[in-house]
């Protein structure tokens, strides 16, 4: 069974995905995460970032490997561990450039499917529904208030604790000025853009918490398991 699950940077995507992963005992594909790892990649070897057949080659040649420890998954590329560095606020304000083009999306497609071959698959992303599995057995699209979305953006940055309200409010209107305009880059490319499938069922995440929206899931779920 393949669940995808899209919606802009911040709607809780990757949480629920994770949960869902674990409650159903399936894979996770952050497709996210291989186009983060692509524009990392890319800036640590210099690539000019506007040279599109440079970038596309990284792509093409780049051995993206998920490998599951005890602590997280860790994000591997070419045998270095990438994890905590594509997650980076300089990586955050390079990767949309990436990931718009053509040939790269071309190149973690075919990644992409080959890691669901054969495997229940819980897939985040912007086009999991619309592109990379059409016939997903479950597409959910998530969406959230865009302020909502930069909060927790911040607060997952800081896995102990809130900062004090000044910083808070600093790297809230930070974040939510980046993710603004992440969302506009990703929803207005020509190739595969940020959209909800015709078949989605869309639900808004601002004012519910993650088990709700993890509950509503499972049910959808069970439910396609079932029919
Ligand atoms: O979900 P995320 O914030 O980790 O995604 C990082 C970027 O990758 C995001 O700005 C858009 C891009 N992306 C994409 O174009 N297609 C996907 N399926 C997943 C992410």
């Amino acid at each position: 069974m393949i669940i995808a699950i899209d919606g802009p940077a911040g709607s809780g995507k990757s949480t629920i995905a994770d949960l869902l992963a674990d409650r159903f005992g399936y894979t996770k594909l952050d497709t996210g995460a291989m186009y983060r790892t692509v524009a990392h990649v890319c800036a640590t070897r210099g690539i000019d970032l506007d040279d599109e057949p440079a970038v596309t080659s990284v792509a093409d040649a780049l051995d993206i490997v998920f490998d599951r420890r005890p602590d997280r998954m860790h994000v591997l590329a070419d045998g270095t561990d990438v994890t905590t560095e594509i997650r980076t606020p300089a990586t955050d304000r390079i990767v949309s450039k990436v990931s718009a083009y053509p040939g790269v999306r071309t190149a973690m497609l075919g990644c992409q499917r080959a890691f669901a071959t054969g495997r229940d698959v819980v897939a985040e992303g912007r086009d999991i529904g619309t592109v990379v599995f059409p016939d997903a057995d479950l597409k959910v699209f998530l969406t959230a208030d865009p302020r909502e979305r930069a909060r927790r953006r911040v607060l997952q940055r800081h896995p102990d604790g809130a900062p004090d309200d000044k910083t808070m409010k600093r790297e809230v209107a930070e974040t939510l000025a980046d993710l603004e305009r992440r969302d506009e880059l990703d929803a207005h490319r020509a190739v595969a853009p940020l959209r909800a499938a015709d078949d989605a069922i869309r639900i808004d995440s601002t004012a519910h918490t993650i088990d709700e929206i993890v509950d509503q899931i499972i049910s959808l779920a069970n439910a396609r398991r079932q029919a």
